[in-house]
């Protein structure tokens, strides 16, 4: 069985799985053969990937090969960066395999982006800061809201705003309109023809998921200029977007109605460390030598030495823009997401977040998997299977933002 991208379809080619769309209707059935007009309903339904028989209508072993050596490897850094995970819960085992592959078949580049992190000189009880107290006493430097976010956050707020509104605040900024154009025309959405003014996007995408992806977008733009000389800020978006892009995927598995914000909450769950990164360099070297001495994951050193973790900065950043409450709560408790007053929205991205950690696509600085909030694993009922095909897709997906994205956020 292989999985290829919708754009190397071929006729005659069988289904070894199912087709979905983002709402999970069957599209096409397993053992179905391939015709013209399934190649153009998959590209009319946004499907990005499917799996099929090899050549011949036989189907090969799911497992690529892989020098056994690298697998035995990999496996055990696999098992260092899973340390904190019950890995005899079933959802975890699956990741953990599915890591292990990912991570064998794309050795060399994982490896470099871990061997990035060295240990520092920096004396760690210097620049100790109590982050808590900061934004207890309101005085915690944030960036200014750009006008685009305020806009946004009055047209999501407002039940009446139309398609019209929408679109005369994203002309505004170029950029903006130029990459939600990129990503309506992409392997996205698959749409069978061109979209080329935003309009016609918001008709075709919706606007509420066209209003999430604008505000993901613009947030994220405000860190675009954090130096690179101690965290790579490529990774960091990878990251973050491969987050966004495994959540709104797992949202349509959940068949959920409304998706349109997840892939913005997925964008920006991290959005705390950022503030760390920009306005607390020394305290942020020091934290990623405190991970490295002591083996303390980033999530925990940033307590015991900021007194603060990045979820609850996050919360901070979000409450005085003003951002929709759910993404804010999403944010808030994307670590520990049964406490949330929106658990599967913030479930699902903490299931997102500890996939992609566990591939290794990317990194915000954090080298070993975020604690198991295994309470939300029943809440979410989904089934530990899926993953296989939430990663094949996520990786497709994310190989084409990558190209549109990296150098314009
Ligand atoms: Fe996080
Ligand atoms: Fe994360």
């Amino acid at each position: 069985m292989s999985c290829i991208s919708v754009e190397n379809i071929k006729q005659g080619m069988v289904l070894s799985e199912d087709v979905r769309d983002i709402n999970n209707r069957l599209l096409l059935s397993k053992d179905q053969k391939i015709t013209q007009k399934h190649i153009r309903i998959l590209k009319i339904w946004g499907v990005t990937a499917i799996h099929v028989m090899s050549e011949g209508g036989i189907e090969t072993k799911e497992e690529p090969d892989i020098n056994p050596e690298v697998i035995e490897i990999v496996q055990d850094t696999t098992k260092n960066i899973f340390k904190n995970i019950d890995l005899d819960h079933p959802a975890m085992s699956e990741i953990f395999r599915l890591s292990v592959l990912h991570r064998s078949q794309n050795y060399q580049s994982i490896k470099v982006s871990d061997d990035k992190l060295i240990p520092g000189k920096i004396p760690v009880g210097e620049h100790r800061t109590d982050i808590r107290k900061q934004i207890e006493m309101q005085k915690l430097t944030l960036p200014e809201i750009p006008s685009i976010v305020n806009e946004l956050n009055e047209v999501t707020a407002d039940p009446n705003a139309s398609a019209n509104d929408i679109s005369k605040i994203v002309v505004k900024s170029p950029s903006l309109t130029a990459i939600l154009l990129k990503i309506a025309n992409s392997a996205f959405y698959s749409f069978p023809f061109k979209i080329d003014n935003i309009s016609r996007a918001i008709t075709l995408i919706g606007s509420k998921e066209i209003t999430g992806l604008a505000l993901g977008i613009s947030v994220m733009q405000v860190f675009k200029d954090i130096p690179q000389e101690f965290i790579d800020m490529n990774s960091f978006l990878k990251h973050s977007l491969a987050c966004g892009i495994a959540a709104r995927i797992l949202a349509s598995q959940r068949n959920m109605s409304q998706t349109e914000q997840m892939f913005a909450a997925g964008l920006l769950h991290d959005i705390g460390r950022l503030i760390i990164y920009k306005y607390f360099p020394d305290q942020a070297k020091n934290l990623f030598q405190i991970m490295t001495n002591s083996s303390q994951s980033l999530y925990h050193a940033e307590n015991s030495y900021l007194r603060c973790r990045h979820p609850e900065i996050g919360k901070f950043l979000f409450k005085k823009w003003n951002l929709p409450k759910s993404l804010e709560d999403c944010v808030f408790y994307h670590h520990r997401p049964t406490n949330s007053h929106y658990p599967i929205e913030a479930g699902i991205v903490h299931i997102a977040d500890i996939v992609v950690n566990g591939l290794g696509i990317g990194s915000s600085g954090e080298r070993f998997i975020p604690l198991f909030d295994d309470g939300i694993w029943e809440k979410l009922k989904l089934i530990p299977t899926i993953f296989k095909s939430i990663i094949d897709q996520v990786t497709h997906q994310l190989s084409v933002f990558e190209t549109l994205l990296m150098k314009e956020i």
